[in-house]
């Protein structure tokens, strides 16, 4: 249906609601271009900086909402005949100029003898106020339009006030899809302390995008030590010398930093243990540790030796123990047993220590394992970049790591990121970004490693209080633990195409940002709508073309393209072979008598589609509430 003032009313119910001319017949975009005798009385069109004619007036306000009449489009510009949901209109009072969206155009009940044609509900969104030096935009409104104020699209000049950068701490991540003239400037404080996310399905720019946020955020915010999770080993080259790239072959992550559910995530490959053998771990570990404060003490003090259990240290506590001490322990206990049933726990239990220590590919947990040494201090000064030596961020690629203890090692990552801002109160703040968010933090409990997400939800919930700050990327974001999702106040949302997706994101953001949500399906690569505490208004906005050198590219990808001119080259196969390898291979001893019963490991990637389990409606109330 055309109604009389050019606005598309069926559009309403359509997937697409959005006046967006992709979406429209060739009829319906025809009908759109104002017939010649009526625009022989239409109001000239103005440069962009001048005022526009009034398209509507004010008829009805009730708190954030307001209806506006609309003028016959005879009486309109070009640009104003395109006023639709999700547009943004200026409404001018006799004080200032309210931001509003149109959620909602109807021509139904108004009669021929109306001065409107059509009737449009706005909700008000924030404020351009005179300043003293210059006009300045804030989110809510204080004054309310009376009825009567006139209603004019947005023009140029007030969307710029709105995106204006308020001081050094906005980043500028692209153009407004609405008016390519206006940069779009995120505030970087509030993204980063406030958490944010970036969603999308796979190919619409989401690892670009990531490279271009961190890009810019390093370069304005120096001091900030930034961590990323890189599952596909992509950004290797993004970030060039200001980033330290780790990889199984040069990180050093001892196994006793490892919590007791963490070590026993690596021991049982990612299997739940056996309780039996659990049971003398839990045992034994904490003694482990109390031996060798022991020897370091003795050492050093010369004092007397202290009895190893009263240290006092859990399973949990990070402090170096040794293996030798650890099997020697087990053993101990052993040859006290009389029964050879009991006796087979132990000797199991030994096999598999030994197993994942000689294992070559969990080198970077078991080397100089039992010479010890306390290296804590060195392991997190290296990991978290403290001091940066001009390199403020890590890139942790986890592809080349044994698919079975990814899972721990994030933990241990996660965790230590969380406890280091912990006890140094914040005093070095470090933002986590993961990618592929849904496989560490699965809404679905039975998916995953238990302890990774409790290490990313306590960020999450408590992170901002010391200074570490959560970005999490993935391409189903239904599948993402949504108490941690709703912890991002800041949401770059890319296409998704996914049912299941696009409600969640519609649950997540204000009733006006979700006027926008409908051109999810429909965006293209590198454009983004941003919502929340990050950006202004809720946004539908372009990222900034990504430099060749920023781009993310798998390592493969990029060891291509020399190949492919010098014919063939060894070093990419066995490049390839290697990853291949350490990520395919299931350490399964050989006669493992424990692996027939117990339950497989867990897998690496979670299914396709998990049916959403006990979803809350209310979980993402933080973002409805009012803007400020
Ligand atoms: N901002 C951008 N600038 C330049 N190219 C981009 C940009 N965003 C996306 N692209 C192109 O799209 C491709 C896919 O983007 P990518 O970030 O890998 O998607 P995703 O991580 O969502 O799968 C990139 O290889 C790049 O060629
Ligand atoms: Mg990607």
């Amino acid at each position: 249906m055309i109604n009389k003032s050019g606005l598309i009313s069926d559009q309403l119910s359509s997937p697409f609601p959005l006046c967006d001319a992709r979406h429209l017949t060739v009829s319906q975009q025809r009908a759109r271009i104002v017939a010649p005798e009526q625009t022989e009385r239409r109001v000239p069109h103005m440069s962009e900086s001048v005022s526009r004619p009034a398209f509507g007036k004010i008829i009805s306000v009730r708190g954030s909402m307001a209806r506006a009449g609309l003028l016959p489009e005879s009486r309109l510009s070009a640009a104003a005949v395109r006023a639709t949901v999700g547009r943004f209109v200026s409404i001018r009072t006799a004080t200032s100029t309210i931001i509003a969206m149109i959620t909602e155009a109807t021509s139904e009940n108004i009669s021929p003898n109306d001065p409107y044609v059509a009737v449009a509900a706005v909700d008000l969104l924030g404020e351009i106020l005179p300043g003293t030096v210059r006009a300045k935009f804030q989110r809510g409104v204080t004054n309310y339009p009376t009825i009567g104020d006139a209603v004019e699209m947005i023009s140029s000049e007030d969307l710029r006030i709105v995106y204006a950068p308020t001081g050094s701490d906005q980043i500028n991540v692209g153009t407004l899809q609405q008016d390519p003239s206006v940069i779009a400037y995120v505030d970087i404080e509030e993204m980063l302390s406030k958490h944010f996310a970036v969603l999308g399905s796979t190919g619409v720019g989401k690892s670009t995008g990531v490279s271009l946020l961190l890009n810019e955020i390093l370069k304005s915010r120096p001091a900030l030590r930034i961590f990323l999770l890189d599952v596909h080993n992509e950004y290797g080259r993004c970030f060039g010398d200001k980033a330290l790239v780790l990889n199984p072959r040069n990180l050093k992550l001892p196994f006793w930093l490892f919590n007791f559910d963490e070590i026993v995530d690596v021991l049982f490959a990612g299997r739940p243990g056996v309780p039996e053998e659990l049971d003398v771990l839990a045992e034994v570990i904490p003694i482990a540790k109390g031996l060798y404060v022991q020897y370091t003490s003795a050492d050093r003090l010369g004092l007397k030796r202290l009895d190893p259990k009263s240290v006092g240290y859990t399973a949990d506590t990070p402090v170096p123990y040794r293996l030798v001490d650890l099997i020697s322990l087990i053993d101990e206990r052993m040859g006290k047993l009389e029964n050879r049933s009991s006796r087979i726990i132990y000797h199991k239990l030994i096999s598999r220590i030994e197993t994942v220590r000689n294992d070559p590919r969990y080198a970077f947990m078991f080397d100089n394992a039992n010479v010890g040494g306390d290296t804590m201090a060195e392991v997190i000064s290296h990991l978290f970049r403290l001091p940066a030596n001009g390199r403020p961020m890590t890139i942790m690629q986890l592809a080349g790591f044994p698919a079975e203890v990814v899972d721990s090692v994030v933990s241990v990552l996660c965790r230590m990121a969380f406890d280091f801002g912990l006890w140094s109160d914040g005093v070095s703040p470090l933002l986590f970004v993961c990618e592929e968010a849904h496989r560490y933090a699965s809404a679905d409990r039975t998916i995953g490693f238990g302890p990774t997400r409790k290490a990313v939800s306590r960020i999450a919930k408590e992170g901002r209080k010391y200074g570490v700050y959560l970005g999490l990327v993935t391409q189903r974001p239904a599948e993402l633990d949504a108490t941690i999702l709703s912890q991002c106040n800041t949401l770059f949302a890319m296409r998704l195409a996914n049912d299941r997706d696009q409600s969640l994101l519609r649950s997540a953001v204000s009733d006006a940002a979700a006027n926008l949500l409908s051109f999810v399906p429909s965006l293209g690569t590198r454009e983004v709508l941003a919502f929340g505490e990050g950006v202004a208004l809720p946004t539908r906005l372009r990222f900034k073309e990504v430099p060749p050198q920023q781009l993310p590219r798998s390592e493969a990808a990029i060891s291509t393209v020399p190949s492919a001119a010098a014919g063939h080259d060894m070093h990419f196969v066995s490049a390839v072979l290697e990853r291949w390898r350490g990520a395919t291979s299931h350490r399964d001893v050989p006669n493992d008598p424990g692996t027939v019963e117990r339950p497989l490991a867990r897998t690496v990637e979670a299914p396709m589609l998990q049916p959403s389990l006990g979803l809350d409606p209310d979980r993402f109330s933080l973002l409805k509430k009012p803007l400020r």
